[in-house]
């Protein structure tokens, strides 16, 4: 392992106020936002549209890493370009998605272990041969009547650190994602608790397996109440939700935290990610950055709708949210910036 080498990586990720673009959508999942938009459920759609993100015009200028998926990694422009070579062209480092999913978690209704251990270094040698530089694990953690269980933390949080010190091992840096997720009814504090402790146990974790905090990047949930909690919280209330409960369970040799969207709107993700920086950037001891799929996604998505002649437009559409969230990180965005779509 060359520890110099994924520490800078790592650095690189979040430096220069840039963020990640997480297009690392499994199959079935890429599959379930093409049929609601009625897009066809083809390998070739697939490729069409990360075709379409890839060759973005600008795009690296805010974007640092991109986070493929199995085939995607494998997959060429029309012309033969390998997607990574026209990402690293684009100035942009490759990742790669390496969990294979979550699956239920056995005595535990309603919880999730996330898989993908098994064979793990044979599959991150070849992705590292194959131009990738950081892998991306996300855990789910539901939250309800009673979860989640200690032991369903406990067993996510030790599969990351498993996970994450594999990566270091083979010179990749493991983004490590714990998601409290928001669907529920739970409230602001309520997510604050159960974050704080996943982080807690995350951290544990990753020092028992001897990961190198500084060669990581942390990729949580922003602390938010339930989506159908009564009580909504405000801008500054998450923010300042979310930074006092990071400052409690992150260390900081970490270099940098970048937030995933959850299902908030793209604009939302932005406000909240801007109010943290405003607030709190020149005295917080990692970077606050992005790793949003949907919240960066979604607008072309929609333009796209599967036709050649929408690209354009869509990729448009790309750069303008991956430009809203690196403002967003420097806490420069506003509605200005927000209605400036060209
Ligand atoms: P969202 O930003 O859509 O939550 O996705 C982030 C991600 O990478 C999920 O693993």
């Amino acid at each position: 392992m060359n520890s110099q080498q994924i520490i800078n990586t790592a650095k690189m990720l979040v430096s220069n106020d840039k963020g990640l673009l997480a297009m690392d959508e499994s199959n079935p999942t890429c599959n379930k936002r093409f049929t609601k938009l009625g897009i066809p459920q083809t390998e070739e759609a697939r490729r069409s549209y990360r075709e379409l993100i890839v060759t973005a015009p600008g795009l690296g200028e805010f974007i640092s890493g991109a986070i493929l998926y199995d085939e995607t990694i494998r997959q060429f422009k029309k012309d033969g370009t390998m997607f990574v070579k026209v990402i690293t062209d684009a100035g942009i480092i490759p990742g790669i998605k390496v969990d294979t999913g979550a699956k239920d978690l056995a005595g535990h209704p309603g919880e999730k272990i996330t898989e993908g251990l098994d064979g793990l270094r044979d599959r991150l040698k070849e992705y590292y041969q194959m131009g990738a530089r950081f892998a991306k694990w996300r855990a789910v953690i539901a939250v309800g009547d009673c979860i989640p269980s200690q032991s369903c933390i406990e067993a996510n949080a030790h599969a990351l650190a498993r996970y994450a010190s594999l990566c270091q091992e083979a010179g990749l840096v493991p983004i490590v994602e714990p998601e409290v997720l928001m669907d529920g009814g739970h409230t602001l504090e309520q997510c604050s608790e159960i974050t704080e402790k996943v982080l807690r146990t995350v951290f544990n974790q990753l020092y028992t397996q001897r990961v190198i905090l500084e060669g990581i990047i942390l990729k949580p949930n922003m602390v938010l109440p339930g989506l159908t909690c009564s009580k909504q919280a405000t801008v500054d209330e998450v923010a300042d939700a979310t930074v006092k409960c990071l400052l409690r369970a992150v260390p900081a040799s970490v270099p940098g935290i970048a937030f995933l969207s959850g299902g908030q709107t793209p604009e939302l993700a932005s406000v909240r990610l801007n109010a943290m920086n405003v607030k709190f950037r020149s005295r917080l001891p990692w970077e606050m950055a992005f790793s949003f799929a949907r919240a960066i996604q979604q607008p072309a998505l929609e333009i796209w709708q599967g036709e050649e002649s929408n690209v354009l437009e869509a990729q448009k559409a790309l750069y303008h949210r991956a430009m809203c969230n690196r403002s967003a990180r420097r806490g420069e965005y506003n509605s200005l910036i927000e209605r400036n779509k060209t």
